[in-house]
């Protein structure tokens, strides 16, 4: 079975266990507003086109699309400006719309801060001339019509895959994978990250940029290990519990591989640099940077010690990203009942976090970050 990525876990759950993320995406946005500085503007009368690419419910963007109109009005006035937001049509919709319209913490739809007798209401005037609209449409095909986009942005998206390799291992997660099947892995990475640019390379206008944060892992495959292993082992060991107890069937879960991929610089850079690249000619790399990411979490419990909140706020992260995926890979197809694969599933996560409370300092997340900014020529 090769299996495709799902949607991020809905209901404003993925916004408020995404902390990862969010600190990442705050690096992206002085490369977001250079970009806008040294891109030419559309004609007078014409619309300013912004594509987020894998938005989820919406928080996460909303500072660098603040930040991006902000940019565009300091150099447009009020031209008009149409922001789509893209994800799998799966993608809790509504939940991003309700940030845009009505949550003052991630609403860049309105001027002004909420006020401050009822901090639960949108306040301030309505942007002029910003248009929002949102598509259901895999990136892996074009989202949007050629020529017609001047900025793509991208954050912790494209790592997932159109679909998980057709192998067999006794690993859910590519940093398991050893030998031929790490090449498969890496393969479906290369194919499906040069479709990704290559129809994000259709849909930009001539001159129009793409701002890209990707997670990423550095060149040498154990140190990568090293880095993220706690958790997809931890993951991985607590299925096998599973399995070896005759909760989950055997073969569903050897069956099981998701969909995820974090490139490496060099694999990341390749197709817009190597000269055999069919894109090569057709884009030209603004920049790139590596960075440490951040993890508010572990921060948060350096200064508490507080193991029990620590490991809630873990595992909270990770049913954010990883709960829908192996609900449907795993539990709804071990399961004799809807709510019997929700008792699986909170059984799953409960496993995880006594271990990670257990031991906080095996359980962080550490990686890097790559961003990347590209011009279409
Ligand atoms: C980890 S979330 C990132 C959300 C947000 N950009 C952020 O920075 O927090 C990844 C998002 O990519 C979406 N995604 C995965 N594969 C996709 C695809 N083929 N087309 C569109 N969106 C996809 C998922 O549904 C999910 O909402």
């Amino acid at each position: 079975m090769s299996l495709q990525a799902t949607s991020m876990k809905g209901g404003g759950y993925y916004d408020r266990n995404s902390s990862i993320q969010a600190s990442t995406n705050a690096t992206a946005i002085p490369l977001i507003q250079k970009a806008i500085e040294e891109m030419d503007m559309p004609a007078a009368g014409q619309a300013f086109t912004l594509v987020d690419y894998g938005s989820s419910e919406g928080k996460n963007s909303a500072e660098a699309v603040a930040s991006a109109i902000s940019s565009l009005q300091k150099i447009r006035g009020d031209e008009p400006i149409s922001i789509v937001h893209n994800d799998l049509f799966t993608n809790d919709f509504n939940r991003l719309f309700y940030n845009i319209y009505q949550n003052p913490e991630a609403s860049y739809l309105f001027r002004s801060a909420p006020s401050s007798s009822d901090s639960s209401a949108i306040s301030g005037q309505r942007q002029k001339n910003v248009f929002v609209t949102a598509s259901g449409t895999s990136f892996y095909e074009q989202v949007m019509p050629s020529s017609t986009v001047h900025l793509g942005i991208s954050a912790w998206a494209a790592q997932w895959l159109s679909q998980s390799p057709a192998i067999r291992m006794n690993h859910i997660y590519y940093a398991g994978a050893e030998g031929e099947n790490r090449q498969r892995f890496a393969e479906q990475a290369a194919k499906d990250w040069l479709q990704f640019l290559t129809m994000r390379t259709n849909e930009l206008v001539s001159g129009g940029k793409f701002v890209m944060t990707l997670p990423s892992q550095v060149s040498d495959p154990n140190a990568l290990l090293e880095q993220v292993r706690s958790t997809p082992e931890t993951m991985n060991n607590k299925l096998q519990e599973m399995v070896a107890e005759g909760l989950i069937d055997r073969d569903v879960y050897e069956n099981f591989i998701f969909p995820y991929y974090f490139r490496t610089l060099d694999e990341a850079l390749e197709p817009l640099i190597s000269k055999t690249s069919p894109l090569s000619q057709k884009v030209s790399l603004d920049s790139s940077l590596v960075q440490a990411i951040p993890c508010p979490m572990f921060a948060e419990y350096l200064r508490t010690k507080d193991k029990a909140v620590y490991a809630n706020a873990y595992v909270s992260w990770l049913r954010a990203w990883s709960e829908p995926i192996l609900a449907k890979g795993i539990f709804s197809r071990s399961a004799s009942s809807e709510s019997d694969a929700f008792r699986m599933i909170d059984d799953f996560y409960g496993r995880i976090q006594e271990t990670v409370e257990a031991d906080p300092l095996a359980h962080i997340f550490k990686v890097e970050a790559c961003f990347l900014v590209f011009t279409k020529k």
